[in-house]
């Protein structure tokens, strides 16, 4: 198996978590994709979905599936979207897509936060993929000089902007052993949006695709 058809086992197991009627929150990124096409096919059964970013929202479109704004949705039954990185605590690195600020925000605001993933996504410690920093555009500098003075490695993402109209700072070399305090420092920053950990709000339920079928951990 490859590690898209993986990710597409992983989008269509997590089918099991949509229960009928209500909004469902969707994710970005590859393994999300293959989950928007996954919910196509039951798309009957909800009522429509909040998108984590525009490329999301227009994929949801094109599969008939109806936007929903997250301000008219109430709290969210459900969240699936993939992963860079997750722990067997579930404890997630995300944003490699950039758009970790609206994931973080659905994820905030759902009951149930299901992860879907290749297996290569399982780590022991997170932060061998680079972290994302979403950044107001003006304090980029001011921001990426305090990361360097926790240890970090910032690198400013060339030629990208967010949906929310901010930069990223992708962090190398954090040590990142406890996930929540590393969450919190970060966030602590002035002029940060908000950073790619998810481990103050971990996934409920991981997902793995793995070459002999899926995997799911609670
Ligand atoms: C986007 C994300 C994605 O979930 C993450 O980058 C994983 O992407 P993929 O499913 O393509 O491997 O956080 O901001």
């Amino acid at each position: 198996m490859t590690p898209d058809e993986m990710k597409k086992a992983a989008a269509f197991a997590a089918l099991e978590y949509v229960g009928s009627g209500g909004i469902i929150g969707v994710g970005t990124g590859s393994t999300a994709n293959h989950f928007v096409d996954a919910l196509a096919t039951i798309k009957g059964r909800i009522d429509g979905a909040v998108a984590s970013s525009n490329a999301t929202a227009e994929r949801l479109k094109k599969n008939g599936i109806p936007i929903v704004d997250l301000n008219a949705a109430g709290t969210l039954k459900l969240y699936v979207d993939g992963a860079d990185e997750a722990t067997k605590h579930l404890h997630l690195l995300k944003g490699g897509g950039g758009a970790l600020t609206r994931e973080k925000i659905i994820a905030a605001a759902s009951d149930i936060f299901v992860c879907i993933a290749d297996e290569s996504k399982l780590v022991d410690v997170l932060g061998r993929f680079p972290l994302p920093v979403e950044v107001i555009p003006m304090a980029r500098s001011y921001v990426a000089r305090e990361i360097v003075r926790l240890g970090g490695e910032p690198v400013f993402r060339q030629d990208f902007v967010t949906d929310n109209g901010n930069v990223i700072l992708d962090v190398y070399n954090l040590e990142i052993l406890n996930p929540v305090e590393t969450e919190q420092t970060l966030n602590q920053i002035t002029g940060t949006v908000t950073n790619g950990l998810f481990a103050q709000r971990p996934a409920d339920v991981l997902i793995l695709g793995t070459g002999a079928g899926t995997r799911t951990l609670k």
